[in-house]
Formats: structure tokens, sequence, C-alpha cells
């Protein structure tokens, strides 16, 4: 039922100890729920990024078929497919980075909270197989409601005895891409100059664009800021609302998803100045205990946590206002877990 690679881990290991043909170190990349709308765009992006030596492809079903046509394009990295529940510790075994886009999108006229009930089994699932089978690895969790879903993740690490808050990451990246794209579109910039941290968690109003801190600086308020700001909050919805039914956005999130892999890659190579927003267990904000900001990335996942910085009155009003839902969807994700063991 599913392609395999032979002996995986011992040859792995084998391949650490020796320099690699390609020079760089070996990593191997998982994703889980590689047979969907995200999960096949983002294998393709990892089969084409030259830091990934085994990229290892995991869902219920089709991942076979996913792994054989990525397998015959001329890049190094070595791909392989497995199935079902039987197979999840192949794929999991000596995994550098897992990558979790299982679980169900919206559709119109729900939130991601609405998809709680569906995907906290899920990744609880996942992460208990994670904690068994790779419990060193980087997690991207992309799997919604991310403020949920990344809490759960950390309460089943910690019952498992393997939690490093350094290594579990929720992606919040494509909320970047977002601002950077908007920003650029209203203030007559080109794209790929700007930058713009988004900070707080992902979803609706606990998506924070900070763009007081937004480059090239162009003046911003009023009408405009309050439009790019909702834009930005509202992302998500709006491809939810253009796709009528048929999912939510899988193309932007498969490259937001790649840009963070690699950046995660970068870091565990030993890559200086690698800094990203992220959503991780954090204490910049004392009543959240789970807050996206910007973060340095290095050889073992987080290696500092940067603050804020000089935020406006806009944006920190906007702070305050997120707090309860951001607040409340973590304690969701950590009761989940308590009361489901
Ligand atoms: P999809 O339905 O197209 O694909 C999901 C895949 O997960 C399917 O192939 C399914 O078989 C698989 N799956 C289900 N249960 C599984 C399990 N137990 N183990 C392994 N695989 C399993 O959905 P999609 O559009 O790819 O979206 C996936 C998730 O990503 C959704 O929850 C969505 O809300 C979320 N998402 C997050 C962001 C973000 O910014 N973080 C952006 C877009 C989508
Ligand atoms: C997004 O921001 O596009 C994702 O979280 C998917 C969604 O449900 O909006």
């Amino acid at each position: 039922r599913s392609l395999r690679l032979v002996g995986q881990h011992a040859q792995k290991q084998q391949c650490r100890e020796m320099s690699s043909s390609i020079g760089g170190p070996q990593r191997k990349v998982t994703i889980l729920g590689a047979a969907g709308g995200i999960g096949q765009p983002l294998g393709l992006l990892m089969k084409l990024n030259p830091l990934v030596t085994h990229l290892s492809l995991y869902d219920i079903g089709g991942t076979p078929g996913v792994a054989a046509d990525l397998s015959h394009i001329n890049t190094p990295a070595e791909v392989a497919g497995f199935a079902g529940d039987a197979d999840l510790g192949k794929a999991l075994e000596g995994s550098d980075i897992v990558i979790i886009p299982a679980g169900v999108p919206r559709k119109p006229g729900m939130t991601r909270d609405d998809l709680f009930n569906i995907n906290a089994g899920i990744v609880k699932a996942l992460a208990t197989a994670i904690a068994q089978h790779c419990p060193e690895a980087i997690v991207n969790m992309i799997s919604n409601p991310v403020n949920s879903t990344v809490p759960i993740a950390a309460e089943v690490f910690k019952k498992a005895g393997t939690y490093d808050p350094r290594k579990l990451f929720g992606v919040t990246t494509l909320d970047v891409v977002r601002a950077r794209t908007f920003y650029a579109a209203k203030q007559g910039l080109n794209v790929k100059d700007v930058d713009v941290p988004v900070v707080g968690g992902h979803a609706g109003v606990t998506i924070l664009p900070l763009f007081s801190q937004a480059t090239p600086k162009k003046p911003l308020e009023g009408e405009k800021l309050d439009a790019l700001t909702k834009r930005t909050q509202d992302g998500g919805t709006e491809v939810v609302k253009a796709k009528d039914g048929k999912g939510s956005a899988t193309l932007s999130m498969a490259y937001a998803g790649a840009l963070f892999a690699e950046a995660c890659l970068k870091g565990l190579n030993g890559q200086k100045g690698i800094v990203e927003c992220t959503y991780v267990q954090s204490s910049i904000i004392p009543e959240l205990p789970f807050f996206s900001s910007k973060v340095r990335l290095g050889t073992n996942g987080v290696e500092e946590i940067l603050g804020l910085g000089e935020i406006n009155e806009y944006e920190q009003k906007a702070l305050e206002a997120l707090k309860g839902e951001l607040s409340a969807s973590i304690q969701k994700g950590v009761d989940f877990v308590h009361q489901s063991w």
C-alpha cells in the first residue's frame, strides 16, 4: 500500500555521520495530511527545497500516489509515501521537522473554532505519535484552530514527558504574507521590499498586524489603517467565501508553510539571523501562555522570543481586545487534552 524507504532511520543516521554528497546536513521533513489541499502543494515546495534530503508524506490515504508523482522530480530529496495508522511510526521516524496540515478546513459561515470538534482529536492523535516516534522533531502546526491546536500538542507532549517549548510552532506566516501583500498594494510599494510583523494568534481579531512597524515606512492611519487591519484579519474568510464551499486557502498556505519550514531548516543548520513571526509558548504577554511574535530561530528551534517593540495606541487597543478570545482558545485546547485523556 505504500512506498517505503527501507531502513530509513538507520540509513539516515549513517548518512549524518558521512559527509553528504550535496554538502549540507541530512534533513528529513515529514508532512502529516500530505494528500490534502495544502499537503500536496506543500510537498511540491519541500521537494524543490535543496535543504530537504528526505521528504516523508503521510495521510490516511492517497499518499503513495502523491509520493510517486513527486519522486519523479529531479531534485535531491528522496520521497516516501505512507498511508494509514500502521505506517505513521515509519513516516515519523528520524524526522527533523514535522509539518501538520491534517484535518478539515472551513466552509462559508464557519469560524476556525467550529473546526475544533474534529481537528482537536486528529491533532491529539498525531501529537501522541510524534511523542512516541520522533520526540525531538520541530513541529509546525498548520491545522486549525491554531490558537487551540498548538496548546493541544503542548499538553500531549507534556503528558508524554517530551515537551520542549522551543520546538513547537503554530504557523502564522500566512498572516504575514497577506499583510505584506495588502500593505504593498495599498501603499504603492514593491511587494518584494515589504515586511509587516503580525502578532497575537491566528483567528479574526486575534490576528494583529503591526503596520506601525511595517517597512518601508509610509504614513497609514484612519480608515485606510482600519481597512488594512480588517482585511488582514479576514484574509482567510475572504478565501473561504471565494472558494464557495470547496475549502480554504491551500496554495498561499503551502507557500507560507514552505517559507516557515525553510526558516526552521536554516535555523537547525546553524544559519544566523533567522527571525519569523510564529505562535509559540511565550511570556511576553503574561496572561497569554501562547502568543505569536517575532522569534529568532536556531539549532534547537526557538532561540529567542523578541518583544513587541514599540506599538502605537491603535495597536495597544487591538492587543487588549484580542486577549479574551485568545486566552479562551488556549484554555479550550488545554482542557480538551485533560478531559479526554
Ligand atoms: P484538506 O481537507 O484538503 O486536507 C486535509 C488532509 O488531512 C486530507 O488529505 C485528510 O485525509 C488529512 N487527514 C485527516 N485526518 C488525518 C489524520 N488523522 N492523519 C493524517 N491526515 C489526516 O484540508 P486543507 O485545505 O489542506 O486544510 C487543512 C487544515 O489546515 C485545516 O484545518 C485548515 O483550516 C488549516 N489551515 C490553516 C492555515 C494556517 O494559516 N495555519 C491556512 C489554511 C488552512
Ligand atoms: C487561513 O487563514 O486562510 C486559514 O486559517 C484557513 C481559514 O479557515 O481561514
